[in-house]
């Protein structure tokens, strides 16, 4: 087979860039290892910027988003035992949506599909041929078969694991990367959320975050090691846990409890390759950088790359200009750098590395009182949280 854009990964960035090109008649196949129902039941990310939404919208998918997405316009930071709400309308006019990663991925896949859209599932074997050519083609095995796709272009979208971004040449990619002492434990409970809006919490005994995914599901964070186990950590311990962090000094505020029925344990790291393309192979999302969840910036740096991807093969298609083309990494760097430093900035503000001196523990209690209290540093906070217009 043969196509213009050989897709390789059906999470958001692959599946945003098939549909943003399919809507301006560009023919794509995204190639993807796991099965429909496991890409569309991976627990990960929750907060979307206006610009993903937007995006969302402007493809015509935002149905249930509209119905189900909870907009929050502001979040509070909560440290010494006492809250402080950051109101991004106020504060930069723009505001957040939560709105599951996997609520996100099935209604792609379900507009993709329904458009005559090409995704195949469960594709072993993929690799990467040519791309510094003219003529790039990815192998890879469906149904028992062997099959070469040929395509003018590469999007590799298959994230921080994937095999686009180890097929480039030794010595074309720059690595920059910072690994944390820390992991958050991930839970979703059956249990109304304790707070309308997100609670990122600062305690001695750690970080902890509320957030939810709907009003009877809360989703729940805790700061723990990189080699922590999830077995070590009963039903009973993580709500205990998750109190003692979240405890206001006045003892006003309890958590609501509930059946924990999904949990999972993600290291942090930061991460970013440059450039994001050689040849005709583009990297984007995941495959490309990495941030730190603290910032909720993940899914939508990975959009904001696919649609600057998705106007450049516009242009190429309809005019032959490669300019954008040529300028895509530049302009994607941009904006990852600035997400990049957010997602640092936020995790290094909000968590307590297990050997904190004292003198690091008064920067971070300085810092979080600056933050929530100068007019210039809330307004700078609350528009990186909110997100950053594209350029
Ligand atoms: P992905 O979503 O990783 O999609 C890549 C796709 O490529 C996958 O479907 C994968 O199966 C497929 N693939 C991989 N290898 C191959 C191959 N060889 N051949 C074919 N297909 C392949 N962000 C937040 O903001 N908040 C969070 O709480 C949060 N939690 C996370 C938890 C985990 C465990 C992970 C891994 C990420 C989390 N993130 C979170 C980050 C956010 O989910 C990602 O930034 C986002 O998924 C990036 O989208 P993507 O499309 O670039 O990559
Ligand atoms: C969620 C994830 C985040 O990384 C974050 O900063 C806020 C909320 C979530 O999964 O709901």
């Amino acid at each position: 087979p043969r196509t213009q854009v050989g897709i390789v990964g059906a999470g958001p960035a692959g599946l945003f860039l098939a549909e943003m090109l399919r809507r301006h008649g560009i023919g794509s196949v995204i190639l993807e290892a796991r099965s429909r129902e496991y890409v569309e039941h991976r627990v990960r990310a929750g907060v979307l910027e206006q610009g993903t939404v937007d995006a969302m919208a402007e493809l015509g998918v935002d149905e249930r988003l509209r119905s189900e997405g909870l907009l929050h316009e502001g979040f509070e930071l909560r440290f010494d035992g006492e809250g402080h709400r950051i109101d991004m309308q106020a504060l930069c006019g723009r505001a957040i949506t939560v709105y599951g990663q996997q609520e996100v991925v099935k209604d792609l896949t379900d507009a993709h599909l329904a458009g005559g859209g090409t995704i195949l599932f469960e594709a072993g074997d993929v690799a990467l041929h040519d791309f510094e050519g003219d003529a790039p083609s990815i192998t890879f095995t469906h149904d028992g078969a062997a099959h070469t796709l040929a395509c003018d272009f590469i999007a590799g979208c298959d994230g921080f694991h994937g095999v686009s971004r180890p097929s480039v040449p030794d010595g074309v990619l720059t690595v920059y990367e910072r690994v944390y002492p820390f992991a958050w434990l991930g839970i979703l409970a059956h249990a109304e959320p304790s707070s309308e809006e997100l609670i990122y919490a600062n305690h001695e005994r750690g970080f902890a975050l509320q957030s939810m995914r709907s009003p009877s599901v809360t989703r729940l964070y805790l700061q723990v090691t990189p080699d922590e186990q999830l077995d070590d950590w009963s039903d009973t311990r993580i709500w205990e846990e998750l109190q003692r962090r979240m405890e206001t000094r006045d003892g006003s505020f309890r958590l609501n409890e509930g059946e924990i029925f999904d949990r999972g344990i993600t290291p942090m790291r930061s991460f970013v390759v440059e450039p994001m393309q050689h040849g005709r192979l583009f990297l984007a999302g995941d495959a490309a950088h990495i941030v730190p969840p603290t910032g909720a910036k993940g899914l939508n740096v990975a959009v904001s790359d696919v649609q600057n991807l998705s106007e450049a093969l516009v242009a190429f298609y309809e005019t032959g200009e490669r300019t954008a083309l040529d300028g895509y990494s530049a302009r994607c760097l941009r904006r990852i750098w600035r997400v990049e430093h957010f997602s640092w900035f936020m995790t290094s503000m909000l968590h307590r590395p297990h050997d904190q001196d004292p003198f690091e523990m008064q920067l971070q209690r300085s810092q979080l009182r600056y933050v929530t209290s100068s007019h210039a540093a809330r307004e700078s906070l609350a528009e990186n949280y909110a997100g950053l217009p594209r350029e």
